[in-house]
């Protein structure tokens, strides 16, 4: 079933991880690296284009997305699971494809100047080099390894335009088929709220943290927003303007649409709606919670394991690196 091609993704270690993180992307890893032959990347390059100043968390947050990665169940035999500076060649590339990636391309991202506003005031200046050039880099991310394929969320589809528009233009210059055009994985995105309807955000405070245990999941759980009209038990509820329900809807997929006509009819309590969505989150998350604490004690492991994909990464981009210079005449 490895036969549906090769994929490349990355995801940028920026701090606690959370369960909307989880079931946006890394979920659909999981199932994926069972169809396809994936390289993942934790791409801490990237995380230097907005957050250079302070590294004083980076190590740290690499090891601690290593651990989420492998608690979540991703394979480090199956798959290539490495750190994207642990591979010079992620450098080398951008600096080569930057040679003729026009400035207009890069300028009409539409996130780009999007998140150099969100963060003016804050102490993060964007206005720099690296940070254009942040789809630059995830081109080569992506070509290093010629992948076919690439799981994205949204936010992401206008970065692998680009890629694909790098792609069609390299191959058409140094008039020799180098790289395949990769193509967006879709898959259904479940989009989970935070626990105040917002969107799940660390700047916000209305995270689960995946991991989360028994005891934090309860915490988080017993705070998210119902809806604000219900007082009594009896009053009837609208589960459309409810958290508890939005979640309900994804963890327990079988009672959801009792409990909504339920609490509609005035016949279960919030407390109860609540404890019960609690109980089905912590049957699906109680083995990550487990793994997560024993990969956490295991510090030695998981530098094993990234140093090990390392290696093998660093074998398909010395190859690939061999090819790209060849075709552009580098000696
Ligand atoms: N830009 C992606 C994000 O923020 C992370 C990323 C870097 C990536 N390189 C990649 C994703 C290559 C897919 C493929 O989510």
């Amino acid at each position: 079933m490895m036969n549906k091609g090769r994929i490349f993704s990355g995801m940028q270690p920026s701090g606690r991880f959370h369960l909307g993180n989880y079931m946006g992307a890394l979920e659909n890893w999981v199932r994926l690296q069972h169809e396809y032959e994936c390289f993942f990347s934790i791409v801490d390059l990237h995380a230097l284009t907005s957050s250079y100043a302070d590294t004083s968390k980076l190590q740290e947050n690499v090891m601690e997305m290593a651990i989420d990665w492998l608690s979540a169940g991703l394979d480090p035999e199956k798959n290539v699971i490495f750190v994207q500076s642990h591979v010079k060649e992620h450098a080398e590339l951008a600096l080569l494809l930057g040679m003729s990636t026009p400035l207009g391309w890069l300028e009409r991202v539409p996130t780009y100047k999007d998140k150099i506003r969100d963060l003016e005031g804050t102490n993060k200046d964007l206005h720099t080099y690296g940070f254009l050039g942040y789809p630059v880099l995830m081109a080569a991310d992506i070509m290093l390894y010629k992948a076919t394929c690439v799981p994205v969320g949204e936010d992401q589809s206008a970065h692998l335009e680009l890629t694909r528009e790098i792609v069609r233009r390299f191959n058409y210059m140094y008039k020799k088929e180098v790289f395949p055009e990769p193509q967006a994985v879709y898959s259904k995105a479940k989009v989970l709220p935070g626990i105040d309807g917002r969107k799940m955000s660390k700047s916000y405070g209305n995270t689960i943290p995946f991991g989360a245990s028994p005891e934090e999941l309860w915490q988080q759980v017993r705070m998210m927003t119902t809806d604000p009209k219900r007082i009594k038990k009896t009053d009837p509820g609208d589960p459309e303007v409810c958290i508890v329900y939005q979640f309900q809807k994804v963890f327990n997929t079988e009672e959801a649409n009792d409990i909504a006509a339920k609490c509609r009819a005035g016949e279960i309590g919030c407390v109860q709606c609540k404890k019960c969505l609690a109980e089905k989150m912590n049957c699906m998350l109680a083995d990550i919670h487990l793994k997560r604490e024993e990969l956490s004690k295991k510090p030695e492991y998981i530098k094993e394991v990234l140093e090990y994909g390392g290696k093998r990464a660093r074998v398909e981009a010395e190859k690939n690196m061999a090819e790209i210079k060849a075709a552009m005449n580098i000696w």
